[in-house]
């Protein structure tokens, strides 16, 4: 049923004469994101050709599921399920790789890669693990290696950081870089809807990792945001770095909290450069956060993802769109198809690095500030056994050199039946290890009835 890829490619005919000759792809993946790119490459075959100078050819796929896979490209592509034969494939210019994970892929990367073959890829994970080693083979190799499609999907953020803002000394970029979190708060604190459910709905809309827990514990947007770092401050991929929490520990009672002092909580990528007692470093971390219910960043709702760059030119600029799904990844997908069709005999050294940086511009010593050092507004939420001592929380904060901003007592009817008062407090810009060392100590004030929350709160401005 299935024709061997090598055969059959070796029977299609040549490229016409006088024209380009198309870039022959190959594909390892045929789940969500590889049907959408085959079929937008379908649809959009005559405009795409007409923007890359040339046409794209999917020549052969490699899928776990043979018979979904022909269900989608049909029988004029060769299949296989071995994903090595695409890799090594000597009929394929490039090999767009949308199947995921860190283990094999990474094998069929750098065989790709040592075999001349450029390489598209949606994979994060895979790049924020082994990002180093995958470049610096490509490198070596003289191809390119793409990943548009890994970070933020439909936003072109990757280019608009490597190209759009190259002449920008970048100070920070934050922003939703999930769907998947972003959907399922968007659907508890709209909807009602409880964690589980909001969950499966987004599995069932092909927004969730194959493991879920990258989503919700806050390791897919740390893998999205190592690679931002990156591109924009000129550091290696430092992903084992990042501070990542997701949110599964977070409490509506906070939800409800935050919109009581005008905040909405969101799930915050946050990429900062910033000098601890003189040395330069970065700030690298995932977490729920406050913001502003007014700033444009709480207006970014279900899977939609939203991302702020600060440039020292360029100012404040904002991204927006789908955050998820099958098409919006296949068009970043096609986008570096596009770019690499263009590449034409350009050296390595002529072309985009892959990082924004080319390697001898590289801050090999920028290094991701510790937890301790980051420096950030708190929110706090203190459970006391009675609202009188709203005043003495607030004065007690003050002598363990906590800024209080604000203080104020959380007004009942907002909250869920049963629960006791609660002082709610903004602090104003503090580093992490202070708020720390009060937060224990609060722990064990008389006027404290329950555990207290604590949650960063980014203003986000320019
Ligand atoms: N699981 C990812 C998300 C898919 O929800 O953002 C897109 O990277």
């Amino acid at each position: 049923m299935f024709r061997d890829p090598v055969q059959s490619l070796e029977t299609q005919p040549s490229p016409s004469v006088g024209a380009i000759r198309p870039l022959r792809v190959g594909m390892i993946g045929m789940g969500t994101v590889g049907a959408g790119t085959f079929r937008v490459l379908a649809r959009n075959q005559a405009l795409i050709a007409g923007r890359a100078g040339r046409g794209i050819e999917v020549v052969v796929v490699a899928a776990r599921n043979l018979a979904r896979a022909v269900g989608v490209v049909g029988t004029d592509v060769a299949l296989t399920n071995d994903p090595m034969q695409v890799a090594t494939h000597p009929g394929v210019d490039v090999v767009v790789e949308v199947a995921g994970g860190t283990g094999a892929a990474r094998e069929w990367v750098l065989a790709a890669i040592a075999a001349g073959k450029h390489v598209v890829t949606a994979n994060k994970a895979l790049l924020a693990v082994h990002g180093s080693e995958i470049f610096a083979a490509a490198l070596e190799h003289g191809v390119a290696v793409a990943y548009e499609g890994a970070v933020a999907v439909s936003i072109p953020i990757v280019k608009a950081l490597r190209e759009g803002l190259t002449a920008n000394r970048i100070e920070w970029v934050a922003g939703i870089v999930n769907g998947t979190t972003n959907f399922i708060l968007s659907k508890m604190r709209d909807e009602g809807l409880d964690f589980a459910a909001a969950l499966q709905q987004a599995q069932a809309l092909g927004y969730a990792e194959a493991d879920p827990s990258f989503d919700i514990d806050g390791v897919d947007a740390a893998h999205k945001m190592a690679l931002l770092a990156a591109n924009a401050f000129g550091m290696p991929v430092r992903f084992a770095d990042a501070q990542v929490e997701g949110i599964t520990r977070l409490q509506g009672l906070d939800v409800a909290c935050a919109e009581q002092l005008g905040f909405r909580i969101k799930l915050l990528g946050v990429a900062r450069r910033r000098e601890d007692h003189g040395v330069p470093g970065i700030e690298l971390r995932v977490q729920p956060a406050l913001v502003p219910a007014t700033h444009l960043m709480a207006q970014v709702n279900g899977s939609m993802n939203g991302i702020m760059v600060k440039g020292d030119a360029a100012g404040v600029t904002m991204y927006y769109g789908a955050g998820a799904g099958s098409e919006p990844t296949a068009s970043a997908v096609i986008a570096d198809l596009v770019d690499v069709a263009r590449l034409g005999g350009t050296h390595a050294a002529q072309r985009v690095p892959h990082l924004g940086f080319h390697a001898h511009a590289v801050d090999n010593a920028l290094a991701v500030l510790p937890r301790a050092a980051v420096h950030t507004r708190h929110y706090l939420r203190v459970p006391v056994h009675s609202g009188e001592q709203t005043g003495a929380v607030g004065a007690w904060l003050a002598t363990q050199q906590v800024p209080v901003a604000q203080v104020q007592l959380a007004c009942d009817q907002a909250l869920p039946p049963g629960t006791g008062p609660q002082v709610l407090v903004l602090t104003g810009a503090v580093a992490q290890a202070t708020v720390d060392l009060a937060m224990h100590a609060l722990a064990a004030h008389p006027a404290v009835a329950g555990p207290v929350a604590t949650l960063r709160v980014e203003m986000l401005e320019g």
